[in-house]
């Protein structure tokens, strides 16, 4: 499922213009869950994967965490870097171009004890081995995000309106692997989403335990503690 970020996709999937305006209260759900995360398990840094435009740059800025956003897309970081120098947040945000699945490529750029590792906005379905990108941030650690749509018919009509509104075309529509439904499109995108049940069959794939659960009609965030790379907390 890489080639159609690697092509350039980034800004037509991720253009705010492109998005039915059903999604805008699934985006604020993840927003108020990753912050609430934050909170809760006293995070010490955020790092937003598949950032983009760097959403969660708000997010960091609320809990008063330091902020790193990865993206593959070089423009995308250029642009938010150049966000954040405008912003006079130079010191408490970067940007990175990097990998998700290549955690060699960012994760001497992660600050703190107990990061929180955001996947938003179904970044998680972009990938045909999912497993593969909960094995890179789990073994970085601290405190993972996962935000990614439901199974729903309603959901699938709500994704297929996005994907057409971002000039993908000739959608098809398959089963996916973890319950949900897979979007495939030319120019080699895909994405699929995944039912409660997938989503924790393929967390169970991994070093990780599931610390708390929200969602609506569109979709769900899962929390989880990663990997080994925190201290002990008794309040997980
Ligand atoms: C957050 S995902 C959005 C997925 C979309 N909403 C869907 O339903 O499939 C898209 C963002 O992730 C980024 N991205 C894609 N593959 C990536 C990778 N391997 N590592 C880091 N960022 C990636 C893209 O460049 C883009 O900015």
């Amino acid at each position: 499922m890489g080639s159609f970020y690697r092509d350039g996709g980034a800004p037509a999937i991720m253009r705010a213009a492109h998005f039915p305006d059903e999604l805008l209260s699934y985006l604020q759900m993840e927003g108020l869950a990753a912050l609430e995360s934050a909170t809760r398990h006293r995070c010490d840094s955020l790092v937003e994967h598949g950032c983009y435009d760097g959403r969660a740059l708000e997010v960091a800025r609320a809990a008063g965490l330091p902020y790193l956003g990865i993206d593959i897309s070089p423009g995308a970081i250029a642009a938010l870097a150049h966000r954040v120098g405008a912003e006079g947040l130079n010191g408490q945000a970067r940007a990175l171009v990097g990998d998700i699945l290549h955690n060699g490529s960012w994760v001497t750029e992660v600050v703190g004890r107990r990061p929180l590792q955001l996947l938003p906005f179904n970044l998680l379905g972009n990938f045909a081995e999912p497993e593969k990108v909960l094995a890179s941030i789990a073994a970085v650690g601290g405190v993972g995000v996962i935000s990614v749509f439901n199974e729903q018919p309603w959901t699938h009509e709500v994704r297929r309106a996005y994907y057409t509104a971002c000039g993908i075309e000739r959608l098809d529509e398959t089963a996916g692997e973890y319950g949900g439904v897979v979007f495939r499109g030319d120019g080699g995108f895909a994405s699929q989403s995944f039912s409660e049940e997938g989503l924790l069959r393929l967390l169970g794939t991994v070093d990780a335990t599931v610390l708390n659960r929200t969602g609506n009609r569109l979709g769900q965030c899962v929390t989880v503690r990663l990997g080994s790379r925190l201290d002990t907390d008794p309040e997980d």
